[in-house]
């Protein structure tokens, strides 16, 4: 993964300044970003960039060892499907095959890489507010780029620019979703079904998924966008205790649970357990 990648440059046209909004340009060599107003953003050694507004601090995001626990789970392929229904639902849609994705709490960028594989015209942005997942990302797909930045700020894409916002077990902001998206562009969410990982959830003291998701996503879009399409996506993976063990690891139960306590559960499951993963993806399209 070399810092000197260079970055797509239709990507980088996708960014606007988080200081003033102007758009934003490769320095030369990629060494950074800058606007027209002269604000300037460093890339980072591992080739990300960082587009914060002046003072905000971002909530931290996944820690270093849930996103190393994140790498192994995906790398191993135990979530392809759900990648596999991502992309069915960003292609579906009449308006031909989207060329600028938004990945929002994109995490280590394996999903948009999973779906710009399928798009060879296109490119994409995973923004994420935690660092050690931007690393990861910036490495993710030669036509992706990898920014910090944070969900619940004015996000730094220009208006109107974008094809697909994804979101996947991420954090959502209608608002700002409804700004970059460009006259007929979809946001397209992966949310977890009542039985996703139901096998796991009494046995290791999982977090259950909240039966009123589904009216909340709404209540969070519908002023800024409505919904056009749903699917979902039902599968039986069978893990044994390594992969249940990084599994937990990757996701928010892992801030609930000792290492021990969840050593000791996971050792109590068969080797070879059965895991119903279980996602519904909506698809949303800009009001007006
Ligand atoms: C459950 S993970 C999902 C990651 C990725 N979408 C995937 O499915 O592999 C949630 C991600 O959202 C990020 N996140 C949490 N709050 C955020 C925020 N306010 N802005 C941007 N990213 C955020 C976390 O750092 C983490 O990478």
């Amino acid at each position: 993964m070399s810092a000197r990648r260079p970055w797509p440059a239709a990507a980088v046209r996708l960014l606007a300044c988080p200081v003033c909004g102007g758009p934003l340009d490769a320095r030369p060599d990629d060494a950074g970003l800058r606007c027209p107003a002269g604000h300037s953003f460093d890339r980072a050694r591992q080739g990300h960039v960082t587009l914060l507004p002046p003072g905000h601090v971002p909530p931290s995001g996944d820690s270093a060892a849930m996103v190393a626990d994140r790498v192994a789970f995906l790398a191993a392929g135990h979530y392809a499907g759900v990648t596999r229904a991502l992309g069915d639902a960003v292609t579906a849609g009449d308006d031909g095959p989207p060329g600028a994705l938004l990945d929002l709490g994109g995490g280590t960028g394996q999903h948009l890489a999973g779906v710009l594989d399928r798009l060879p015209g296109a490119v994409g942005v995973v923004l994420d507010s935690s660092r050690y997942a931007a690393r990861r990302a910036a490495g993710a797909h030669p036509r992706a780029l990898a920014v910090v930045g944070d969900t619940w700020a004015r996000l730094p894409v220009r208006d109107a620019a974008v094809d697909r916002v994804l979101v996947v077990f991420a954090p959502r902001n209608g608002a700002e979703t409804a700004r970059v998206l460009r006259p007929g562009g979809r946001l397209v969410v992966v949310t977890p079904a009542a039985d996703h990982l139901a096998e796991l959830v009494g046995p290791l003291g999982l977090l259950s998924v909240d039966p009123d998701k589904a009216r909340r996503l709404s209540a969070t879009l519908d002023p800024h966008l409505r919904p056009v399409a749903a699917a979902a996506h039902r599968e039986e993976l069978e893990l044994d205790h390594a992969a249940v063990t990084t599994l937990v690891g990757m996701g928010p139960h892992a801030r609930h649970l000792t290492p021990e306590g969840l050593a000791a559960a996971v050792a109590r499951l068969p080797e070879g357990t059965a895991v119903t993963v279980s996602v519904e993806l909506s698809t949303w399209a800009r009001q007006g």
